[in-house]
């Protein structure tokens, strides 16, 4: 029998917690994503990858049952029916962003998108490369390819109290490097861990003093308006799924037209040139989207891409985005208040108090009565026998695992000079040295329901000792 302060605890929160437009939500839910519902999945990682709707895949099915679709960029009529479909959805693409100035290679992903800018961007030994701690390994990476190409390249450290990035560093860094010929300036517009967004305005701080700006988007446009007739970043990186779940495998890169011809590709493939020659050594690329798309398109799913966006803007993003700031917040009050009987906190948040410009992703760590924690392995493991699912480890964004961690420049370089190999796992022995934390994310698809169903998972931790 559960005891009156059991029943307390377990009792559901979500009643009246006035998160914006629930009613329309939970329709929206019931009709678009029962499956989530009926398999009883609390679904919670929607910075991972967003879950997508039945009607998409009922237009996307009828759309490829009732047609026939050629290889694109020919005059046969089911090569033309391709091309179209394809144009369709660029031109859908570009009017979502409102990025007229822009052309939009489709790629397989952001990955795909980040690796076009790094492989391409003039690189020499007067060029140099600065991005935030606060970044994902697929715009990290692209140090690479700069100091392959004897560029230097510099991160811009993030704040250890609330992981946003200090104005007068980024300031004082942005006005250095005058020397330099080439300079590239990447961030995300929103940590794909920390849900900080960092300010578009530094696009045009950066600009002013001659810096190129690679937006990393993909974790900001699932639940935000990016305007890029407001703000001018040179190259933007998107993943679809993560906006609309479906079609897995496509991604953009936006570059702004006056950039273009700065980006040098440094091959050629099928689809990409406008004439080549095998006697003589000769090619010309493609003048738009075309130079970087290579090979063929992935057309019978970019059409998908179409419906997804019709389907986002049927819902209206500012609504999704009033929607993902009511549940995040409700969820990061709720965590901060959960204390053990004596008096010591359940849950270390991490990121800034003040939930001002933070979307829709919440990091955290947990800790016995006795201040010890519990490690994310076993957090996630109990989660996913209660059907929950939540991410765990250091989302591909090292810089904030490290600062969360209070990992030093040192003891990070013991680590890499004694080994030609390693993991994670390794790293934490060696070090002894905790990594790593939950991550909680939510979405189109969150119901207030799936709140309650972690709040009570965490309650369940409530008193525990780990040893
Ligand atoms: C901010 C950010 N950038 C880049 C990526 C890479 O995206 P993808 O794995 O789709 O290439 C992710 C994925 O989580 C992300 O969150």
């Amino acid at each position: 029998m559960m005891t009156l302060s059991l029943l307390k605890r377990f009792r559901p929160s979500s009643k009246k917690l006035g998160i914006a437009h629930d009613d329309f939500f939970n329709d929206l839910i019931e009709r678009e994503y029962h499956r989530i519902i009926s398999a009883g999945h609390t679904y919670l990682d929607f910075t991972g990858g967003n879950l997508y709707a039945k009607s998409q895949l009922d237009k996307h099915y009828s759309l490829l049952s009732e047609n026939v679709f050629g290889n694109p960029h020919s005059t046969n009529p089911t090569s033309k029916l391709a091309t179209e479909l394809v144009d369709e959805s660029r031109q859908k693409v570009l009017d979502f962003f409102n990025a007229d100035d822009y052309f939009c290679v489709f790629t397989q992903n952001a990955s795909a998108a980040l690796k076009i800018v790094g492989e391409c961007y003039p690189f020499t030994n007067k060029g140099h490369f600065l991005l935030l701690a606060d970044n994902h390994n697929s715009v990290n990476g692209i140090r690479e390819y700069a100091v392959n190409k004897h560029s230097t390249f510099e991160y811009c450290p993030i704040q250890y109290e609330d992981l946003r990035v200090n104005t007068d560093t980024l300031t004082e860094l942005l006005a250095g490097k005058d020397e330099c010929e080439q300079k590239l300036f990447a961030f995300p517009a929103q940590s794909n861990v920390s849900g900080v967004k960092h300010d578009l305005k530094w696009i045009e701080k950066a600009h002013d003093k001659g810096w190129d700006v690679l937006l990393d988007a993909a974790a900001f446009v699932p639940t935000s308006k990016l305007d890029l007739s407001k703000y001018k970043p040179d190259f933007v990186s998107v993943s679809f799924y993560k906006i609309f779940g479906y079609p897995t495998g496509i991604g953009c890169l936006l570059i702004k037209k006056n950039k273009f011809e700065k980006l040098v590709k440094p091959w050629f493939a099928g689809g990409t040139v406008t004439l080549a020659s095998v006697q003589s050594q000769h090619h010309y690329l493609a003048n738009n989207h075309e130079r970087y798309e290579n090979g063929t398109l992935n057309y019978l799913d970019i059409p998908a891409i179409g419906i997804g966006l019709d389907y986002i803007n049927a819902i209206g993003m500012d609504r999704i985005n009033e929607r993902v700031s009511g549940l995040i917040n409700h969820l990061c009050n709720e965590l901060r208040q959960l204390k053990h009987d004596n008096g010591n906190a359940l849950v270390r948040i991490f990121g800034p108090t003040e939930r001002e410009d933070v979307g829709g992703t919440l990091i955290m760590n947990f800790f016995d009565k006795n201040g010890d924690l519990i490690p994310f392995e076993s957090i996630e493991e109990e989660a996913n026998a209660e059907m929950i699912s939540i991410r765990s480890g250091c989302f591909c964004n090292p810089g904030i695992d490290e600062i969360n961690n209070c990992l030093t420049t040192e003891e990070l370089a013991k680590y890499f000079t004694s080994r030609t190999t390693g993991n994670y796992y390794d790293m934490i022995d060696f070090l002894n040295k905790m990594r790593g934390a939950t991550r909680v994310s939510v979405g189109i698809a969150t119901r207030s329901k799936d709140l309650d169903t972690f709040l009570n998972f965490a309650k369940q931790l409530l008193n525990r000792s780990t040893n």
